[in-house]
């Protein structure tokens, strides 16, 4: 009631409306469109298959967490993100969800329940979009109906657009799950006079997922007119990060590094001459972290806090994080790796390098799950390296806090990387980063011989990596050298905001379009 009172004080309209579980719920009143405060806001839509604190499998989720919170601080800008309401979202979470109401979506020759939901954080609102059929299943990703699921996804975020009330001026559309909604945009809804404002921006986080289906769903599936064929159609079948890079009047990827890699066959899974046609559309935007969760003075998963000033709590993580996983604690460079064990990530280097790696002074910690012959290679690496490599297939947020603040040196030699966050999240910890020079690990980590905030190597090749870790070995043995050097790494900016501002000048870019 108290609540009720300073937020009518304070200007903002609180309506009795929404009747749960028997009980009336206060609700502030929709945003009046002709309210000239509201209406000089920039309306910007994020359209996204996770986000953190939510649901998350991967570095989508970091972003799709951080990136409009980001935004949202900025009181000219009115940020929204729809995501699906997966039964794996936490319960936490899912408790202090409003239920908006339901509509049914059509989608080809069917009419979908459709139920939404809402949420507030840190100035963004969320919607979620509820369907037991497609949703009600553990995890995100990886059933046979993926397609359909993200179809019908896309779709109902056109169709609850009149239903909330709001009609966007950047629709943000991200990876293959979403690029539909900027399809459906095009295609359908922006003959509508409500819609025909709406521009959309599509962002590749990944372009080796693109989403590729048989020609013939077009329409029984998708709902899409066979006449807008050729507008997803690529080398045989319906491709539907083509089809948004197509219909989108800007895209992005997530480092400037990797927009330029992805015009290269080497790097673009079949897409380049889609991208070499639509170069003129492409931007590169880094991505930031989320510095306040990630941040060794505040992090509650950490065994001490320390700062970048004050380093010494750092051998505690240390030694505690040896004693966790059954290594002798003793002042050996610990190298770490967190990732998921697929082999674009460079695990075929670290299979050739590891024997040699291990022969040295070092312990080594992994962290991840994936294909299962990596899986199996690692276990058996572990096997044969009791006490000095510490194998963990699992997906564990609270020992990835653990391993990053009490690792030494973190590895990660990708052979691609449209921008990596793990180089980023073991900075802050003071983790001196080794990378391979390719997409956002060239972007955001620089030679420690140039003055740089880590070591890089170039080639794709376990030479040219051992050559840098030996470079990191030694100079770990200098301490007061290795000291000013965590220092650095601790200190290097990866929050959000330069590239909040970068994302806020590309939005007018696709407005003017
Ligand atoms: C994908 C990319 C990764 C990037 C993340 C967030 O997971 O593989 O490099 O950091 O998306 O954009």
């Amino acid at each position: 009631m108290e609540e009720k009172q300073s937020a009518e004080k304070s200007g903002v309209k609180i309506r009795r409306v929404i009747i749960k579980n028997g009980k009336n719920v206060d609700y502030p009143e929709k945003p009046v469109k002709n309210d000239p405060i509201v209406a000089q806001k920039r309306k910007i839509l994020f359209v996204a298959s996770e986000a953190r604190p939510f649901i998350a499998t991967g570095g989508l989720a970091d972003v799709i967490g951080s990136l409009p919170q980001a935004l949202a601080k900025d009181p000219a800008y009115d940020i929204r993100v729809v995501l699906p309401l997966y039964l794996d979202i936490k319960p936490e979470y899912r408790r202090k969800f409003s239920f908006l109401g339901n509509i049914f979506v059509p989608l080809a020759w069917r009419q979908q329940y459709c139920g939404i939901f809402t949420y507030e954080e840190n100035g963004v609102t969320y919607y979620f979009i509820d369907n037991e059929q497609y949703f009600k299943r553990s995890g995100c990703y990886g059933y046979f109906d993926d397609g359909e699921r993200f179809a019908f996804f896309s779709r109902a975020v056109m169709e609850i657009l009149p239903f909330i009330d709001f009609y966007p001026e950047v629709l943000h559309c991200h990876d293959w799950q979403t690029a539909l909604a900027a399809i459906y945009l095009k295609t359908i809804y922006c003959q509508r006079p409500e819609y025909q404002f709406i521009r959309s921006l599509f962002t590749i986080h990944n372009i080796e997922y693109q989403g590729k289906y048989a020609l013939d769903i077009l329409e029984d599936l998708f709902g899409i007119d066979n006449s807008n064929a050729s507008l997803l159609e690529y080398a045989g079948c319906i491709n539907l990060m083509k089809g948004a890079i197509e219909c989108s009047e800007k895209f992005s990827t997530v480092s400037p590094t990797y927009a330029n890699e992805i015009k290269t066959a080497e790097y673009a899974h079949g897409l380049q001459d889609i991208i070499a046609k639509n170069w003129f559309k492409l931007t590169g935007i880094l991505n930031g972290i989320d510095v306040d969760s990630y941040n060794p003075m505040k992090d509650t998963a950490l065994f001490a806090s320390f700062s970048a000033d004050d380093l010494e709590n750092k051998k505690v993580c240390k030694s505690e994080l040896q004693k966790m996983l059954g290594l002798p604690i003793k002042d050996v460079p610990i190298i770490a790796m967190i990732t998921r064990l697929v082999s674009h990530k460079g695990l075929e280097l670290v299979k050739a390098a590891a024997e040699d790696i291990l022969h040295e002074d070092v312990q080594f910690v992994l962290l991840g799950t994936g294909d299962a012959a990596y899986e199996n290679y690692f276990r058996d690496l572990g096997r044969r390296y009791e006490g000095k490599a510490s194998i963990n297939i699992a997906f564990n947020g609270d020992l990835s806090r653990k391993i990053y603040s009490g690792a030494d040196i973190f590895l990660m030699p990708s052979i691609s990387e449209p921008c990596g966050l793990s180089q980023m999240i073991a900075s802050r910890y003071a983790t001196v980063p080794v990378v391979r020079e390719t997409g956002g690990l060239f972007d955001s980590i620089k030679p420690y011989g140039n003055g740089g905030n880590g070591f890089t190597f170039n080639s794709c090749n376990p030479y040219d990596m051992l050559y840098v870790l030996h470079e990191a070995m030694d100079t770990y043995k200098n301490k007061e050298e290795w000291k000013a050097l965590m220092k650095k790494v601790a200190t290097t900016d990866f929050s959000w905001d330069h590239s909040a501002e970068e994302y806020k000048k590309l939005y007018e870019e696709t407005l003017k379009v």
